[in-house]
């Protein structure tokens, strides 16, 4: 049945994720385009040539060219993995935490706020340390432990000064006395598949920024406030970070919709690539119904 299946998957770099992805296409019979998100473009009025493919998957290594070629495949009716309603949700961490708030999902204390005057009355009402993120960002980049008030007045002071508008969207959340680790879990549809804690002497935990991994067993506690966390941002192929708060417990701390996984899948030994496949081909095949 798969013969007929063709798909795109659309990429920016061919990671070592991404042969594993082809791999697994291969294996399943299905053809596909590779879509280089630098040298695709769109013709609105004229959705025919992407009309070949039964679904696409979004692999791109910017949030931006990937959110905006699933806004546009889906409005042309071609369903994506994840869906551009997803990806505008998770992309941004404020999105992310108001739809987590929205369903009722444990996660740390969040602040916005709009101005260097507020967003420092706004630490203050919650209290030192705080953290403060882009609203758009991953690998750890940017984000800032603020200890003290005049710490908090320096870094937003540089924002406002250097950074581009979204610098100034201050999301401020509380921070958690985490137990030297953070755990991802790697949700694929209704099933949380694999986790990893990641470990560090430092607070931030990304493997990016050398924090190392190692297999955490899915407990019914996790897999619950996962599965539940998914839902509330639309649901698909997703990478939850979780925090064990010392005193609250299990905690979301953020989503991410276009998941690596090269350190996971050789320490968990669960067939990621092969799992993500599979949910991609039921939406291809109209099974999984996504837009
Ligand atoms: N509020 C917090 N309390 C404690 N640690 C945090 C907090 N926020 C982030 N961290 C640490 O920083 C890491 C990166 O933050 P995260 O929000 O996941 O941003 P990114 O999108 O860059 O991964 C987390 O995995 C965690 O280790
Ligand atoms: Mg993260």
């Amino acid at each position: 049945m798969n013969r007929a299946l063709h798909v795109g998957v659309i990429y920016s770099r061919v990671r070592v994720e991404e042969k594993w992805i082809f791999n697994a296409l291969e294996q399943r019979g299905v053809t596909y385009d590779l879509l280089d998100d630098r040298t695709i473009y769109f013709d609105l009025q004229n959705p025919a040539p992407w009309k070949k493919y039964a679904a696409v998957l979004e692999r791109s290594i910017s949030f931006g060219r990937g959110l905006y070629a699933v806004k546009v495949l889906n409005a042309m009716g071609i369903p994506t993995v994840n869906t551009a309603a997803v990806a505008e949700t998770c992309g941004d961490k404020l999105a992310t935490s108001a739809a987590l708030a929205k369903a009722g999902i444990p996660q740390p204390r969040i602040l916005a706020a709009f101005s260097t005057e507020s967003a420092l009355q706004a630490i203050e009402e919650l209290g030192y340390p705080v953290v403060l993120k882009p609203v758009v960002g991953s690998w750890g980049r940017m984000v800032s432990k603020v200890n003290d008030r005049d710490a908090a007045e320096a870094l937003l002071e540089h924002k406002e000064t250097l950074g581009s508008y979204q610098h100034t969207i201050y999301y401020i959340q509380e921070y958690v006395e985490k137990p030297g680790r953070d755990i991802r879990v790697f949700v694929v549809g209704d099933e949380a598949i694999a986790a990893i804690y990641r470990k560090s002497e430092h607070w931030i935990t990304n493997t990016a920024r050398g924090a190392s991994g190692e297999n955490c067993p899915i407990t019914p506690e996790l897999s619950d406030i996962c599965l539940k966390a998914a839902q509330a941002v639309g649901g698909g192929v997703l990478a939850i970070d979780v925090f064990e708060h010392p005193e609250r417990g299990l905690e979301v701390n953020e989503i991410n919709h276009t998941m690596e996984f090269h350190t996971s899948y050789p320490i968990t030994g669960v067939d990621i690539p092969g799992k993500l496949v599979d949910y991609f081909l039921k939406v291809a095949q109209g099974e999984i119904k996504v837009i």
